[in-house]
């Protein structure tokens, strides 16, 4: 039986394919249009989906759509009505989609999928609940949702067991966890739901200066982690914007101009917020705790992809392990959607042993979306007239780890493409984390932008506690941890006094490029059996420096979606200054390759600026 998830109309649309309880394929629309945070009906990963699984759309069973248009639009309908007449104009702004496309979700399926079969809703946070859930690898657990806002929940807890999920409790809209943060992401001058990581990144620069007024003023926390935030202040229910001229006030003055320099003040504000939402999360997840009595916690949502706070409830929280869906954003929604249709509409068994077939989880490292045969890539690097050697059975490890330890950026294109916001070691660009330069390397001379956060690590699972405080799984880079306190490096007195991102460039551990100003780093752990390949690579480099650690980071440049296709592969490897690229089998170096009209177009390096 196949089964269909998708979730599209509002922020990184997605597909994914279920066969018989398991994710066979997933992948982001933004891969294929290379548009960023692609909100569009999902057309291209839905072809892909069905590409991968060997089927046209008629022979799907069902699809899954990953919340409910009509309650969506009944809470858009009654926040207007309540705020009226103020917010006419984003209403007026809002409708022409949601008439056009919105609202005719089956029809929309049958023209863009061409499927005429059954389509099935669920509600958004039972999506991100059962994309928690269904793939962890847990017979029983507790879960948590917590999101800016889907129909009307901005964020649920309940329990699942075996094939059920149920959710106790939710918080209603305007209320939200996630909607907070998004309103400081905005008014720190970041892009709302993109920029919130920055935000994260950003905090441990400043001081818990206005945890106070935002307690006080903004929202009433409650010990279990519920809240209600004073609407007095924000503008995101009918207004255009997120915050409002009282918000201006009560933090001295108007939101910081995108790209305009960042000051102290927005180092404080993130850090600020950054506390509340920290305390909120460990008050819900202590909450779920109680009301559910169990050892096991999973999460999805967009704030879980908060992985500071994700750090906190490991290393504080009441539970034993967690477990954090890879697209906790809306992307997995779909994923959720279509196991849910598995398990709970169609009341199919779910077994551990199954879920996890041998690997961690349900989820297959993540690694879900498209790949290429070596003879694919090949072809395509003919028709360049690249310059390549094919690494012999065995020998691409060794020879990748051999440039990496000899500070060479390394572009890492293998196996299938990642599902969710990271690059977990198949579309990565990688580099040597003990390398004082690397950090600054990568940033200006690859991605094209100066930036306030460090890298981060993939370490081998098996030695993560070597390096970090962590022994434990974090297989998709969402759990945060500081280093190990023998490889700190202290800042002299000189040092302290530095502002800002003059302070990321003072080395703070043995793995400078990787550790953030308060020694903490965001970690992948890597088992073999996820990505065999990549585990060799780590190994192989450890080896030959002791360190069997790396720094990766997405393969783009700014601005950009990660990279799909070798095509888009090679391209940025020829427009950056990277200095090798692994392209499956096949090794280029940048001092081979020929002048190319690719290397001359530098027009995308306008985008210089701060990340
Ligand atoms: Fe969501």
């Amino acid at each position: 039986m196949h089964i269909l998830g998708i979730s599209a109309y509002y922020h990184d649309s997605a597909a994914c394919l279920v066969r018989d309880g398991e994710v066979l394929a997933a992948a982001q629309e933004e891969r294929f249009t290379r548009r960023k945070h692609d909100h569009r009906f999902p057309a291209r990963a839905v072809e892909f989906c069905l590409r991968h699984g060997g089927i046209g759309p008629d022979q799907l069973d069902f699809v899954a759509f990953y919340d409910k248009p009509l309650l969506k639009f009944e809470r858009l309908l009654e926040t207007y009505i309540d705020y009226a007449p103020r917010g006419l104009r984003s209403f007026l702004m809002a409708m022409p989609l949601w008439l056009r496309e919105k609202l005719w979700i089956r029809e929309q399926v049958s023209k863009e999928a061409g499927f005429r079969g059954k389509v099935l809703f669920t509600e958004h946070h039972e999506s991100h609940a059962a994309s928690a859930f269904f793939p962890s690898p847990f017979e029983r657990a507790a879960v948590l949702t917590m999101d800016g806002v889907g129909e009307w929940a901005t964020s649920s807890y309940g329990y699942g067991r075996g094939n059920e999920l149920h959710l106790l409790k939710e918080l209603h809209f305007p209320h939200s966890l996630g909607l907070l943060y998004s309103a400081f992401t905005y008014y720190t001058g970041f892009k709302v739901n993109s920029g919130e990581y920055k935000v994260m990144g950003l905090a441990p620069y400043g001081e818990p200066r206005y945890v106070r007024t935002i307690l006080d003023e903004l929202v009433d926390l409650r010990e279990d982690g519920s809240l209600r935030l004073n609407m007095k202040y924000f503008d995101f229910a009918a207004g255009l914007t997120m915050t409002n001229g009282r918000f201006d006030q009560l933090f001295g003055g108007p939101p910081r101009r995108p790209e305009s320099e960042v000051t102290q003040r927005e180092m404080d504000l993130a850090r600020s917020v950054q506390e509340v939402t920290e305390e909120a999360m460990l008050r819900m997840a202590r909450h779920a705790h109680r009301e559910t009595g169990e050892k096991n916690l999973c999460l999805a949502g967009g704030v879980a992809l908060n992985c500071v706070g994700n750090g906190r409830i490991l290393r504080e929280g009441p539970f034993e392990r967690i477990w954090i869906q890879p697209a906790a954003g809306d992307a997995g929604g779909s994923l959720g959607a279509a196991l849910s249709v598995w398990h709970q509409y169609l009341g199919n068994e779910r077994r551990v042993e199954e879920v996890c077939r041998g690997g961690s989880d349900g989820m297959r490292g993540a690694y879900l979306g498209p790949k290429f045969t070596d003879d694919e890539i090949e072809e395509f690097l003919l028709t360049v007239g690249a310059n390549y050697r094919r690494a012999g059975r065995g020998g691409l490890a060794e020879a990748v780890a051999r440039l990496l330890a000899d500070e060479k950026v390394v572009g890492w294109f293998q196996g299938r493409m990642e599902f969710g916001p990271r690059a977990l070691g198949a579309r990565s660009i990688l580099g040597d984390p003990r390398s004082p330069r690397m950090q600054s390397q990568m940033n200006l001379k690859i991605k094209f932008r100066e930036s306030f956060r460090p890298f981060a690590p993939s370490v081998l699972r098996e030695r993560v506690a070597d390096f970090f405080e962590l022994d434990c799984d974090s297989p998709y880079m969402l759990l945060v941890a500081p280093v190990r306190e023998h490889l700190r490096v202290p800042m002299t007195e000189g040092e302290e006094r530095l502002f800002g991102i003059e302070k990321l460039n003072v080395p703070r551990s043995a793995i400078p490029a990787v550790t953030h100003v308060d020694f903490s780093a965001r970690i992948q752990t890597v088992r073999r059996e996820d990505h065999p390949l990549y585990h060799e690579l780590l190994s192989a480099f450890g080896r030959l420096t002791g360190c069997p650690v790396l720094v990766n980071t997405s393969f783009n440049v700014r601005g950009e979606p990660i990279v799909c296709t070798p095509a888009e592969a090679y391209a940025c490897f020829m427009r950056t200054e990277m200095d090798a690229l692994a392209l499956g089998p096949y090794v280029l170096l940048k001092e081979e390759q020929g002048a190319s009209a690719l290397a001359e177009d530098h027009s995308w390096q306008e985008e210089f600026q701060l990340d």
